[in-house]
């Protein structure tokens, strides 16, 4: 395996990072470790792992040893903001030469606070001078199967926190195939900032995509953002992250333009493929959804 450059991919046990992993595994002219804390989980992934804890920062730099490109993922927390500073800054030690970042949602003059964090991550990968790339995908189809431990369809109902909100929509899939391409040829996408999100929809609408792909009636039930917040509290899920997803649901239920409906065209050029559609995914997960 000496000589070719070796990727780790962070997140390994997640949606992205672990969509990920396949497709560089299958490429002959890399090598992929996967960074996890948890090892029954990385056990699972079939590659070799490293241990790498967030919240263990003695962990970094020898997961970093000898790798030279990173997909640098972090968890929905605001500690998202110091372990990636030091994910860098340890990064630029070890001799890493890319980063391909995972980040979020919108443009540069977003409100919204979580995607301002990313942005600030994004600014600070930059000041490292290492080659980047960054990943702002939109609104993951996955979060249909469940987000910050709380699942949003039951029986049929869809329950959301948005009003009639317009969202931009993106497979974690998708997100995974955009990162391969950037760890796969790192110069053609240097410099980049790339916004993965292809199809616009509000609940609505995407209650009425899953009724005809599935077979069953799906309606959608606009819930106030403010029983969000106290559910995925009491799942214990992190107070300051979500406290900024809660203030942007409440800007989007009170219709608030935070530009959440912009489709972006250029996925076939960076994969070579077609971004996968809301339809796609409610067929590939029917038997979560079916009641
Ligand atoms: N949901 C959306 O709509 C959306 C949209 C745009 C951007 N994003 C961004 O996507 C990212 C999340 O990606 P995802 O959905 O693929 O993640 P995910 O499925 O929630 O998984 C999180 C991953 O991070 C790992 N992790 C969490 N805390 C860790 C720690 N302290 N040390 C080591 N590993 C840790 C988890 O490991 P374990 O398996 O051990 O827990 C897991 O592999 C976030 O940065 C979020 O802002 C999300």
């Amino acid at each position: 395996m000496a000589g070719k450059p070796k990727i780790m991919v962070m997140g390994a046990t997640g949606q992205v990072g672990g969509a990920l992993i396949p497709l560089l595994a299958a490429n002959p002219t890399v090598q992929v470790v996967a960074a996890a804390r948890n090892h029954g989980k990385a056990a699972k992934l079939n590659v070799p792992s490293v241990h790498l804890d967030l919240d263990d920062f003695s962990t970094f730099a020898p997961a970093l040893e000898g790798v030279d490109r990173v997909f640098m993922a972090t968890g929905y927390t605001v500690d998202m903001l110091r372990q990636s500073k030091d994910l860098v800054n340890c990064a630029q030690r070890a001799g890493v030469k890319q980063i391909v970042h995972l980040g979020a949602c919108g443009d540069d003059d977003t409100r919204v606070a979580h995607y301002g964090w990313h942005q600030f991550i994004e600014r600070y990968i930059e000041s490292s001078g290492l080659a980047y790339t960054h990943l702002r995908p939109e609104i993951f189809m996955q979060n249909l199967l469940g987000y910050g431990g709380e699942s949003y369809v039951k029986q049929g109902v869809i329950r959301h926190y948005v009003g009639g909100a317009r969202l931009s929509w993106v497979d974690c899939d998708d997100v995974a195939a955009v990162a391969a391409a950037c760890l796969l040829d790192p110069d053609t996408h240097a410099g980049r900032t790339y916004r993965l999100g292809y199809e616009a929809k509000t609940y609505y609408e995407l209650a009425e995509v899953f009724s005809a792909v599935i077979g069953q009636r799906f309606t959608y039930e606009p819930r106030p953002p403010s029983e969000f917040l106290q559910t995925v509290l009491a799942a214990g899920a992190e107070p300051a992250y979500m406290k900024c997803v809660f203030d942007s649901y409440t800007d989007l239920t009170n219709g608030v333009d935070l530009r959440s409906d912009e489709v972006f065209n250029d996925f076939a050029q960076i994969t070579g493929g077609s971004s996968l559609t809301l339809a796609d995914f409610a067929r590939r997960h029917a038997d979560s959804f079916r009641y």
